[in-house]
């Protein structure tokens, strides 16, 4: 408790209705409070805003399921199940056969509605990865509600188009939820991507990629509560591709966009093609790069995407190549010794390890005409002069303290923010993140994926270890730091007042606490 000091407690109740007022939702702030996510069903009473006419209007649901994931039993998971209400019924894609939640699909500029209903027996809440949505709308752990209680979202998208995704986010518990199959994609279309005219319908490729364990049984393993394997975060030994092991994209002699999430607890990927070609990025997390940019490999880590381009019109049928993730030093903890010796068993026990993700086969010979296009859109370059604190940019640094992953030495406390985690409405402003450990270099030092709720931002400068294998162009929401790592990026706080989370996207270290809160003062 010794930052409650310095520390601002923010009344729940009192922030949401200014929240609700601020950002114009009207007659909402009435009910507002805390009040209506308790209420029981979808019924009347849960009063959706009558001024609010939504495009697209959904029910989704979290429920225990099963799926034959492997070979004999089924699996039994979590998993999240949507209809439409208002709308077109193809604006929800299931994925067959999988543990994940379907594909919800939205072009920018439509106002959505969804009506969540919690059924799995604890309590849950979402979030909208990537998003850029009012406080209240954005799914922060005090919204939680418990099995057999709703939420209901009503926002407008207002992001570019791109790969964006939702997931639980209840405090302490977001890692075994979303391991346990709470997790989808949310593709955001826009006008400007259309025109350009990208690989689309099946040439047009989702890919989650995530690690699980199974028991004999086939049932998910979660790791053990052992603080050290914490530490690390969870690492399992089948990869998965849309919620399937063994995965293989069957695919023509054309062009394809493939979208690529890590959905995974803790585990980076360094993704490389194992024939040698380089990896032709289209997007990042926010959408897509002013052009194609070209790596002979790129990290992606937890809750991070990358769209690539693959073009199979130079193979014959029969061709077959891997997405590899390559070799690489996760420092300490995550290095090999520890992670070996806790979890012995696994068929790929490190970060850093090489394995293949997924393969590719081209199975048909079908002439496309998808080029791959110079440029892909338009994108201001960053104005770091913009930015209040430009001489004096917000630190982070992140460090371990008493056997616990801490942001600025600080771990999450629901309603608390700090003094200097206050930002001002409208302001652009630099934030740095440390991850040098104080500058030495040591055992403790391991990976840490940096997100931000509430906006896209820019990757200004990195600096320590130089690894080539970043995507720091274009708008990103979460940012990799290797161990000696420091990154500058800018953010503009330009419409929307109230409580956000930053945190580490390993799900282990979020769930212990390395995460907080920011507030932007209206
Ligand atoms: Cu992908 Cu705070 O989350
Ligand atoms: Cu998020
Ligand atoms: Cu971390």
């Amino acid at each position: 408790m010794k930052y409650k000091k310095t520390g601002m407690l923010i009344d729940s109740g009192h922030s949401r209705r200014q929240f609700l007022k601020l950002a114009g939702y009207g007659t909402l702030g009435l009910i507002s409070g805390g009040l209506w996510p308790k209420l029981d069903g979808f019924a009347a009473e849960q009063t959706p805003d009558t001024e609010f006419v939504p495009d697209l209007d959904i029910f989704l649901s979290a429920r225990p399921d099963e799926v034959s994931v492997l070979p004999g039993d089924p699996t039994r998971v979590w998993r999240y199940h949507a209809t439409v209400h208002k709308g077109s019924r193809a604006r929800i894609v299931e994925m067959s056969r999988s543990y994940l939640g379907p594909v919800i699909k939205v072009h920018r500029g439509e106002k959505i509605r969804i009506r969540f209903k919690n059924t799995v027996p604890e309590e849950s809440i979402v979030h909208w990865h990537g998003l850029h949505v009012p406080a209240i709308m954005d799914g922060h752990p005090r919204d939680v509600v418990p099995q057999g209680q709703s939420h209901l979202y009503e926002f407008e998208v207002k992001n570019r188009a791109g790969t964006y995704w939702y997931h639980p986010h209840p405090h302490g518990r977001t890692g075994p939820q979303v391991y346990d199959g709470l997790a989808g994609l949310f593709l955001v279309s826009d006008q400007e991507e259309q025109y350009i005219g990208l690989p689309d319908g099946e040439y047009d490729v989702p890919l989650v990629i995530q690690d699980r364990t199974f028991d004999s049984g086939n049932q998910l393993v979660y790791m053990s509560g052992h603080r050290m394997a914490r530490m690390a975060g969870f690492l399992g030994s089948t990869i998965m591709i849309n919620g399937l092991p063994d995965f293989t994209l069957p695919v023509s002699t054309g062009a394809y966009r493939l979208r690529l999430l890590n959905g995974s607890n803790s585990r980076i990927y360094k993704l490389a093609w194992e024939d040698g070609r380089p990896l032709t990025i289209l997007a990042t997390d926010g959408g897509l790069l002013e052009r194609p940019v070209f790596r002979r490999y790129a990290f992606l880590s937890p809750g991070e995407r990358l769209e690539i381009w693959a073009d199979f019109s130079d193979h014959p049928v029969g061709y077959e190549t891997s997405l590899l993730s390559l070799p690489f030093d996760a420092g300490g903890m995550g290095g090999g010794m520890m992670m070996g010796g806790m979890m012995g068993q696994n068929q790929y026990p490190t970060n850093g390890a090489i394995f293949s993700v997924f393969k590719m086969k081209v199975t048909q010979t079908v002439k496309t005409n998808y080029r791959l296009p110079e440029m892909l859109s338009d994108i201001e370059s960053a104005r770091p002069e913009d930015a209040v604190n430009y001489f004096r940019p917000r630190q982070f640094h992140l460090t371990m303290q008493h056997m616990q992953w801490t942001i600025n030495g600080r771990t999450f406390q629901m309603e608390e923010v700090a003094d200097d985690e206050i930002v001002q409405l409208g302001s652009t402003e630099i934030w740095e993140f440390d991850n040098s450990g104080g500058g030495m270099m040591n055992m403790m030092n391991i990976p840490h994926p940096i997100h931000l709720h509430g906006k896209q931002f820019r990757v200004l400068e990195r600096s320590g270890v130089a690894h080539e294998g970043y995507v720091d162009e274009g708008w990103k929401d979460t940012v990799l730091l290797m161990p000696g790592e420091r990154i500058k990026i800018l953010v503009d706080f330009d419409d929307y007042p109230g409580m956000f989370l930053y945190h580490c996207h390993n799900l282990e270290h979020e769930d212990m606490g390395m995460m907080r809160n920011y507030y932007v003062k209206g």
